[in-house]
């Protein structure tokens, strides 16, 4: 797997959705391997603040997290997709962002060396108008990916986006995430 595709919308043929699908295709159209992953169908649990990082061992919590450490870390590249939820992140994807904690502390600790050159995307959509929720959202997603091994590479927001494929009127911001998909996958090489 080179491209990791993380689904965050439990609307499984919603906006973000559509948008991810639509990346996902100009990556796959150039021959790089994708692999989906959908939030909504793992079983994550919250964070539990515990201070232990041990070498080799990821969050001592067991559930369906604990294979994703890999991929998010052996991945060439990830994109996000996500719909905007009061104003910021859905806690689907916020939860596996705080389990990411371990990671966090691996480095700190000098058991991991990541170098942050990776690109990382975030694709979002939400049902009103504004910027700030947005910029909410990126700012929580630039962190996580500081802390996975990404750089903030790419993004596209939607706006205005209310009912389950909205988007698909929006040929621009269809077009937009396919290309974002070709970019992407340039960089895979
Ligand atoms: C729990 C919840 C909270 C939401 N909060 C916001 C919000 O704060 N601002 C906004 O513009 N849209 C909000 N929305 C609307 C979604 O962002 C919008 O419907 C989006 O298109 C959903 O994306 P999806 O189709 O990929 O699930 C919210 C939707 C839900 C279910």
């Amino acid at each position: 797997m080179e491209l990791l595709a993380i689904y965050v919308s439990p609307r499984l043929q919603g906006n973000s959705r559509i948008l991810l699908d639509n990346l996902v295709a100009g990556v796959t159209s150039q021959g790089i391997s994708v692999e989906r992953l959908f939030l909504s169908q793992l079983n994550i649990k919250f964070c539990q603040a515990c201070p232990i990082s041990e070498p080799g061992r990821w969050c001592r919590l067991e559930d369906d997290l604990l294979p994703v450490y890999e991929k998010v870390l052996s991945a060439k590249a990830v994109a996000i997709g996500s719909p905007i939820y009061f104003g910021s992140l859905p806690a689907q994807i916020k939860a596996l962002i705080d389990r990411f904690q371990c990671v966090w502390l691996a480095r700190e600790k000098g058991w991991l060396t990541l170098e942050n050159k990776k690109p990382g995307v975030f694709l979002g959509v939400e049902a009103s108008k504004r910027e700030d929720f947005f910029q909410n959202a990126r700012s929580i997603i630039k962190n996580f990916f500081a802390t996975a091994g990404f750089a903030y590479a790419d993004e596209l927001f939607c706006p205005g986006m209310e009912k389950e494929g909205d988007v698909l009127s929006r040929k621009d911001c269809l077009e937009i995430a396919f290309q974002i998909g070709l970019r992407l996958a340039q960089r895979c090489r």
